[in-house]
């Protein structure tokens, strides 16, 4: 094994620790992937984080074969995504209870706080329910996830996207609080819901300043930066 495969495998592991730490994740729920070599690396089925070593994380090649445990039964859409989307290369499954209670209603997220700009859209779409690990779930996801960094999963949990580990989990927790908000807003009347106007500008503020993602490139637009000397 190189280097850099023990780094990932180590990497992700603590990112699966940080999931049930940040309180989105518990039990044996929940799986994550990342793009690796000629194909991924994806959390083996059924066992918790806190069990898991990074020599339990499974390698897989685009046509579903793999070496080791047994994959995450939702290896479907973790490999539909990861080659469908050139633009990510982690995918993060979780049964957060927000976002799940949410998805449990069929609701898709609409645009009423500004903060649902930062998965790309005026809206965090749910898929249709399919049974867990089965080619017709990942279909509904990848439908779901058009244009998006995140959906819900009908009646089971959330797909959070991102290009590191540590984007994919910032992104699971904003959709998490993004969901508990809504339900908290929801319990005093429907809340009023942003213009697409609005939605645009705040979704290309957000892409110019790299919102939420990581630093700015210093010297972009008018952008605050450091101070320099
Ligand atoms: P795995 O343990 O097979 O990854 O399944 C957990 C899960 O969340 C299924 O949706």
């Amino acid at each position: 094994m190189t280097d850099d495969e023990r780094d990932l495998r180590t990497a992700m592991l603590a990112t699966c620790r940080a999931m049930d730490a940040r309180g989105i994740n518990q039990g044996t729920a929940g799986n994550l992937s990342a793009r690796f070599g000629t194909g991924f690396l994806i959390t083996p089925s059924s066992l918790a984080y806190d069990r898991m070593r990074p020599e339990d994380i499974v390698e897989m090649g685009w046509d579903g074969s793999y070496v080791g445990r047994r994959p995450s039964s939702e290896w479907r859409f973790h490999r539909d995504i990861l080659q469908a989307r050139g633009d990510v290369d982690v995918v993060l499954h979780c049964h957060s209870a927000f976002a799940t209670s949410v998805a449990c209603h069929h609701r898709t997220i609409p645009a009423f706080h500004y903060m649902v700009g930062v998965m790309g859209g005026t809206t965090l779409r749910c898929a249709p329910y399919a049974t867990f690990g089965t080619q017709e779930l990942s279909d509904a996801a990848l439908a779901a996830l058009e244009g998006r960094m995140a959906c819900l999963l009908g009646q089971h949990g959330q797909i959070a996207l991102g290009k590191t580990l540590e984007a994919a989990l910032w992104m699971a927790v904003e959709v998490e609080t993004l969901a508990r908000m809504y339900l908290q807003a929801l319990a005093i009347g429907e809340p009023p819901v942003l213009s697409d106007a609005e939605m645009a500008r705040v979704i290309a503020q957000m892409q110019r300043m790299s919102y939420g993602l990581g630093p700015e490139e210093e010297g972009v637009g008018d952008i605050a930066r450091p101070r320099k000397g």
